[in-house]
């Protein structure tokens, strides 16, 4: 059969087999930032974004997804050039073996575009249906909660996926406007 996709902003047509889930056809087609876990549901290391919202991609058949709109982590940032989620992830050590973050980082996004200041008790409740087993979940809330801070303006991001400081009291380079050349 084939699916129509708008996938990471891009119109795709993917030939699949009808008990593929959403999963196979993105890890097949070379989006392998989805994470293939317990396969079962239990541990959303393949959470991505569907019409808005995340989606365990492992249990949802693909008939499901015809015309449907999908983001994968593979559409938030590059190596070099971190999404604000990712590099606070990178900068709050919120991973270890990094297995599940994929899934973390793309609910972590819906979380941050549904409620930009969520509180502690809010982050946990949404990461509740996506498993670590590395970390404990200390810093991965740390992590949600500066990406919230970053993506609310109250620190900026910069190119290399660093921050800025706050209060402009940058020194040693002019990287941005007010920065100090030292
Ligand atoms: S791999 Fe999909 S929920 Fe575990
Ligand atoms: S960092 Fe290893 S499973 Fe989460």
């Amino acid at each position: 059969m084939e699916i129509d996709l708008t996938l990471n902003d891009d119109d795709v047509t993917f030939e699949a087999a009808r008990s593929d889930t959403l999963l196979d056809v993105l890890r097949d087609n070379g989006y392998t930032g989805a994470k293939r876990g317990c396969d079962t549901g239990d541990c959303g290391f393949c959470t991505v974004i569907v019409d808005g919202e995340p989606v365990k991609s492992c249990i949802r058949p693909i008939s499901q997804f015809d015309g449907a709109d999908v983001e994968t982590i593979e559409n938030l940032g590059t190596q070099d050039d971190l999404g604000p989620v990712q590099s606070a992830f990178v900068d709050n050590a919120a991973l270890q073996c990094g297995f599940c973050i994929p899934g973390m980082i793309m609910r972590s996004k819906v979380l941050l575009s549904e409620n930009p200041n969520p509180d502690e008790a809010e982050i946990r409740e949404a990461l509740s249906e996506n498993l670590c087993r590395c970390t404990g979940y200390e810093k991965i809330i740390d992590a949600v909660q500066d990406a919230s801070t970053r993506m609310t303006g109250e620190a900026d991001v910069a190119a290399d996926g660093g921050r800025v400081p706050g209060d402009g009291a940058c020194s040693g380079c002019d990287c941005f406007e007010g920065g100090v050349d030292e």
